[in-house]
């Protein structure tokens, strides 16, 4: 299975959550600054959310793809308040007809004091386990 990682980490935090990504997928994390070269069966796609938004790269690179080039996208999510910071990302990649798995992953991110000290140990577990779904 041919995978690949994206992401967009302002603080770190999808930036470590991607790393673990990349053991169990087995292909290293780039930003989403670096197009997808090559047909992917599964793309994880990671971001945190500013001021109720995604940032504008994370959806200049949804811009870029195409249903032809990505089998499935995977989508991981931070944030300190909203409980979907993925639902962006899912809808700009259902206006373009990509497939997106079913469930997202999300978890805390830390934003001064609210959620301190996520994603911790017990988050990066947890989507450990999403990505063994994903890739069964
Ligand atoms: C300036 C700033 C604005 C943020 N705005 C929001 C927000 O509107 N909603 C929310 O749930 N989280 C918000 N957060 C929390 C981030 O989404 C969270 O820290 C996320 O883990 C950042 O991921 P990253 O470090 O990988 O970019 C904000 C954080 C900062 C620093």
């Amino acid at each position: 299975m041919k995978t690949a990682i994206r992401y967009y980490s302002k603080f770190g935090h999808t930036e470590k959550m991607v790393k673990a990504i990349a053991e169990l997928a087995g292909c290293d994390p780039k930003t989403v600054s670096e197009p997808l070269e090559e047909k992917v069966d599964v793309l994880f796609l990671g971001a945190g959310i500013f001021l109720s938004k995604v940032d504008k790269s994370v959806m200049q690179f949804i811009e870029s793809l195409s249903s032809d080039s990505v089998g499935c996208v995977a989508l991981i999510g931070s944030s300190a308040i909203i409980k979907e910071p993925t639902k962006q990302m899912r809808d700009a990649l259902q206006k373009r007809n990509i497939k997106v798995y079913e469930r997202d992953f999300t978890c805390k991110g830390s934003m001064g004091p609210i959620g301190a000290g996520h994603p911790d140990a017990d988050d990066i577990e947890a989507l450990k386990s999403f990505v063994k779904e994903v890739l069964k």
